[in-house]
Formats: structure tokens, sequence, C-alpha cells
């Protein structure tokens, strides 16, 4: 492949290029894709709107380039090698021709009920081929997909249905997860009675467990095919109309539409891919996120296919049916770059290297990790025990926003560290600043993480509240985009991403706002006031530790505690649900009102000694009536 680095002196060389010349850099990488028309010019971008185009006036469409692109050479191939929930069930290995048919025929399914370009569709589905299919069937005709997390709770779906206006939602009847199934068919119901948009649903049979169909709203997948042709002509779309809506969580309590675009998606996903991983046509590839993420979006679907890649689909759990499942997978399939979270390693480790012996692991050349910072004992017991000492570790930072991997190692190519996500890819500018917005030149320091030059696969707005977008990402730090991060760069100058540097906590890999875990919990009747933060978890990295005031009169505190448990499962889903729920008597605030979060953060990881200065707050008292009935960090 071209575009793929492979010194490190080639990396020094590509990264100066596509700083000192970024159109001709670009343009160069775009240039391997197909485009009906060609940019008039590569980027024409402010960041003060902000208002960024990339690939101005091209046309393409980005199903096309993972299938007709591909088919010629790779049409044989395994585009998608699925490995079920049940070690005992079939997999299923799809060829990019099968694939190619799969999605014309779906496409021209969806288009016989009503969906043309511009409609936005709605996916709440486990993890089968056929998840993939339903977003790349989407673009093909134009439709912006919007996947939702099938953990979701039916008010989180019909929210997101709601705010962008879905028209059609696709799912199944259940979902296997380890030894459970869940009837998720039944909470699209329940989701569409307060989401009226929803006209059409179009529901996998997966399960066969017994469902409602409601006549003349609900289609089975297999009906729906039924007759389609299994070709038909992608829709041209301009490199900037939206390809996906994807619902992150941020310091607010409304989850936010990210939206992403189709030029410079495709041209960033594949680019990332190929250079973080060094995928060779041929390897096979497992990234074991979910599909209702954006690394589920950019490195199982799209990253992968554009580059021809085989990309293996898991739907199970790391621990079922025991903990060796993982590297079970890893010799069956014969994998070659594993991709997973910190999260997910800490929970395996906890098992000892029992569970791993009995496997080879001999397949693997690359391993890698995104989500969440990862801790140094993590990262060496993935390094020394998966990794076999001989694999290179891709700890890759990025984000929802960035819709693309954008600091990281290039495997086997530039150094890696423990704990470090080390150097930005090509194209990448990071910047430190200070919280004046100062930029901080040179290395050994600390900051706020910034970017100050558009990448190809940067949001573009937040769903229909631009606004909210300008406001969130390009005004704490003017000219820059702001990351929510925050970031040192060692005396080596390489970067060690320290958190979130706002109310977003990172709960196993999830972004989670503390005002919309707030919100969830003020639902319930007898919650008059509450706070959240993060505090640090083993295994989760972040856990959820919520102060709530109640109303006690005739309850039990047990009870409460319970009811608001289920409270938050039932408004945002069970990965929602605190870990550590202390009824308090207040919340410390300021005489403005805000509440001092900082000391709840302190309580809650059980650093009581020093509060700092408490001076400023209403009520100083209530901050010692807390921490004695402080509940112990796990
Ligand atoms: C965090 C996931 C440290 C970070 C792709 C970021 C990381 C948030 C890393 C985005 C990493 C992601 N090291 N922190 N390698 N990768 N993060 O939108 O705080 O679900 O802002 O995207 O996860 O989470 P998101």
């Amino acid at each position: 492949m071209s575009n793929k680095i492979q010194t490190l002196s080639g990396y020094i060389h590509e990264y100066s290029k596509s700083i000192q010349d970024p159109e001709n850099f670009w343009s160069r990488i775009a240039d391997s894709f197909h485009w009906q028309r060609r940019w008039d010019s590569v980027v024409e971008w402010n960041f003060e709107e902000p208002n960024i185009n990339w690939f101005v006036n091209a046309k393409l469409n980005i199903s096309e380039n993972i299938l007709e692109r591909h088919l010629f050479i790779l049409g044989d191939k395994p585009a998608i090698i699925w490995e079920p929930n049940d070690p005992g069930e079939a997999g299923r290995i799809i060829t990019y021709r099968e694939l190619y048919e799969m999605v014309c025929q779906f496409s021209n399914a969806m288009k016989a009920h009503g969906i043309g370009k511009g409609d936005r569709v709605i996916i709440y589905m486990p993890m089968v081929p056929e998840a993939a299919v339903a977003m790349l069937a989407c673009a093909r005709i134009g439709a912006v997909h919007s996947v939702v997390f099938a953990g979701f709770s039916a008010q989180s779906l019909s929210d997101r249905i709601n705010d962008c206006q879905a028209t059609m939602v696709l799912t199944s009847d259940g979902n296997f997860r380890g030894n459970k199934t869940i009837p998720i068919k039944e909470i699209v119901d329940e989701a569409l009675k307060s989401a009226p948009s929803a006209e059409k649903v179009i529901v996998l049979q997966r399960t066969g467990q017994r469902v409602d169909m409601q006549d003349g709203r609900d289609i089975w997948w297999h009906d729906a095919i039924t007759g389609m042709a299994k070709e038909n002509k992608a829709e041209i779309m301009d490199s900037e109309d939206m390809l996906f809506i994807l619902y992150t969580s941020g310091s607010t309590g409304k989850p936010k539409g990210v939206v992403h675009t189709c030029g410079g998606y495709m041209v960033y996903t594949c680019y990332s891919f190929q250079n973080a991983f060094q995928y060779s046509i041929g390897d096979v590839y497992w990234c074991t996120a979910d599909i209702g993420w954006i690394t589920g979006h950019s490195y199982i679907v799209y990253g992968p296919l554009l580059a021809g890649a085989t990309t293996l689909m898991f739907e199970g759990v790391p621990t079922y049916p025991d903990p060796g499942r993982f590297w079970n997978i890893c010799d069956k399939h014969r994998v070659n770059q594993f991709y997973t979270a910190p999260t997910a390693i800490r929970a395996l480790q906890v098992f000892g290297t029992e569970p791993i012996e009995p496997y080879r692991l001999d397949s693997l050349k690359v391993i890698g990790s995104v989500g969440e910072p990862i801790n140094e004992e993590a990262w060496h017991w993935y390094h020394d025990h998966v990794g076999k000492g001989k694999c290179p570790v891709v700890d890759t930072w990025w984000q929802t926003e960035t819709g693309g991997i954008m600091i990281s190692p290039i495997a086997g190519v530039t150094p890696t560290k423990p704990a470090y996500a080390t150097l930005p890819l090509p194209g990448i500018q990071p910047v430190i600043v200070d919280n004046n917005g100062k930029e901080l030149t040179g290395n050994t320091v600390e900051g706020n993480l910034c970017i100050k030059f558009p990448w190809p696969s940067m949001l573009r707005t937040t769903y229909g509240d631009h606004e909210r977008c300008r406001q969130t990402y390009f005004s704490s730090f003017k000219g820059y985009y702001f990351t929510g991060d925050g970031v040192k760069r060692d005396e080596d100058g390489y970067y060690r991403i320290l958190g979130r540097v706002d109310d977003v906590i990172n709960v196993s890999g999830h972004r989670m706002g503390t005002a919309e875990v707030e919100n969830a919990i003020n639902e319930h009747p007898k919650v008059i006031e509450s706070a959240v933060v993060g505090y640090p978890h083993e295994i989760k990295g972040q856990g959820i530790y919520a102060y709530v005031i109640c109303d006690m009169e005739g309850r039990s505190e047990e009870n409460l505690i319970n009811e608001i448990r289920e409270t938050v499962t039932k408004i945002i889903g069970p990965i929602a649900k605190p870990d550590k729920i202390q009824i308090v008597p207040g919340l410390p605030k300021t005489r403005s009102g805000k509440i001092m979060r900082r000391i709840l953060r302190k309580i809650a990881s059980g650093d009581m000694a020093n509060m700092g200065d408490t001076s400023t707050l209403l009520n100083p008292a209530v901050v010692e009536q807390i921490k004695e009935k402080a509940l112990t960090p796990s």
C-alpha cells in the first residue's frame, strides 16, 4: 500500500510534509480513492464559526469505495468474519462480493420502504454482520445512519430518534450477550411510543424469540429483502454530505449528535487504519468494540473495509463462556491485529494468566488499545502476556468527534512507551495550552489538549445545533479545537493523555456526562438534588459516585438507593448505573450556588486529608458530614 509509512524516517518525512503543505499531502492520500468528481480545493476552513470543508465539491460514495473498488481484486476474499456469542454456533465468513450483494439488496429494500438521501435511520442492533450491512446500505443510498448502542434504554433510544427525527429503525428480535438474551425489539416498541417520527421498523431475526410485529410499521428483514435486486447504483454524494450522526455525552445533560461527513471521513479512517495497525492485505484484523461506539464505526466497519481488510466481528462478551474467549478467537481465526480497551484488559487481568496459557497467540503482530488512558500495569500485562513481548502496543488516542485515531504509535515504525499515546499521526497538529489559552511550546509541559489545524475526519457540527458545536469545542480556546482532555508532553516529546478536564467521566471506556447521570437520578420522585463525580476504579478506569439529597420520609436508605439505581438504568441504561450512592444532608456549594465538585471528587477517591480551601463555601460544615459517611473506595 503506497500510503503506508514503513520507517521512522518515513514517518518524520511524511509528518513534516503534512504540516508544511497539508493540501498536497491530503490530495495525494485521497487520490487512491474513487471519486465521481474530483475536488476543487482540498480544505477550506475556519475554527470561528466553525466551518470545515474537505475535498470541496468532490463527489463520491463511501460504499462504492468499500465494495465496487475492491470487487475486482478482493471479490472472493473475506470482508467480514463473524464469531457468534455461543462458540458452539457456526460462524460466518462474508466475502467482498457477498457483502456487495447484501448491501445492495438491503439498500434496495430500504428504498422500497421510502428511505432516500438525507433521511435519518436509527440502527439498534446486535453485533451481527447485518449491522454493518445496515450502515453501508444507508451510506449507499445517502441515508444518514445513527447507530445507538443496543445497551441503551428505551428512553435514551427515543431521545435520539426524536433529536434526529429518524423515520426508520433497524433492529432485531433479540440480542445474545453471554448467557443473557436481551429483548431489544421490546425496547424499540417502548421507545417508539414516544418517538412518532419512526414510521417503519425492520426487524432481523436473530434469537428467534417471540416479538410483537405492528401491522403497517414492522417488517421482518428477510421479508424486506425478498425479491430485491442484489445490485444497484450508489447515490452520488457530495464530500460534505452527512454520512452519520453518532450521539455522545458531553458536560451538559443532553447527549449531542456528532456529525461526520463523507469524503474526509473516508480518507482519514482508511489512512489511519492502514498506518496505526500496519495492516497488510490478507491479515485478519479484530476490533472488539461495539458498533454503537465510534470505534466500531471507524475501525470495525469503515476504516478496515475501505482498506480491503478482513475485519472480524464478535457478537459476545470477553468472559463467555470463559475468560479465555478473546484468546480462543485469536487462535481460531489467526488474528494478526487485535484492538481492545483497557477496561477489558484489566477485567481479564483479574483472572491471571491461566485463561491465556492454553492459547498460542502466535498469529498476533500488533495489539492496540483505545477508549481511556491505559495504566502502566495493564500495558505491561497486555504487552507481555497477550503480545508475548513481540507485538507493539498501539495506544491510540482519539474521540467520537475526531472520527479517527489522532495520537498513536505506528506499529513497529515509531516507538512505544507504556501509558503514552506517543506521537501524532501525519496531518494532526496537537498543541498544549494553559488555562488562559496560551500555547505551551517545548517539551516537559502539561495542559489542555487542543488541535490547531483541521484534519479530514473531524466533526462538522452537532446535529440541529451548530452553536452547541461552536461553544463546546471552539470557544474555550480561540482558534483551536478543544478536546476536553488534559495531556502532558514529556522530555522526548511524547504525549501522555491524562484524562478529561471537563465534567465527562469515562466508565469502562464509555463516555458519560455527570449532568446526564444527575438528570436521570433526579427523575426519582424522592430525590431533591444530586451531584455525580468519577472516582478511580480498578477495572472500569472510573466509577460513578453519586451524592444524593433525598426526602427520606417513610423510606429506608437501602431501598432508596436500589430504586435510584433502577431509575438510572431505566432512563439511560445499565452502563450509567452509579457504583456508589451516598445519601447526604447537603452538597458543598459556593455562594453563587455552584457545586464544588473538586471536593466531592476528593472524597469519592478516598482522599480525605486535604480538602483545599473551603472558606468560599456557603455551607462548610456539610463537607465534614459527607466525609463521615463516605463510602470506602473499591
Ligand atoms: C478518552 C473513543 C487516553 C479521552 C475513541 C477521549 C483516551 C475520550 C484514549 C473519547 C487513549 C480515548 N488514551 N484516553 N488511548 N482513547 N480516550 O468519544 O478522554 O468514546 O476524550 O472515543 O476517551 O471517547 P470516545
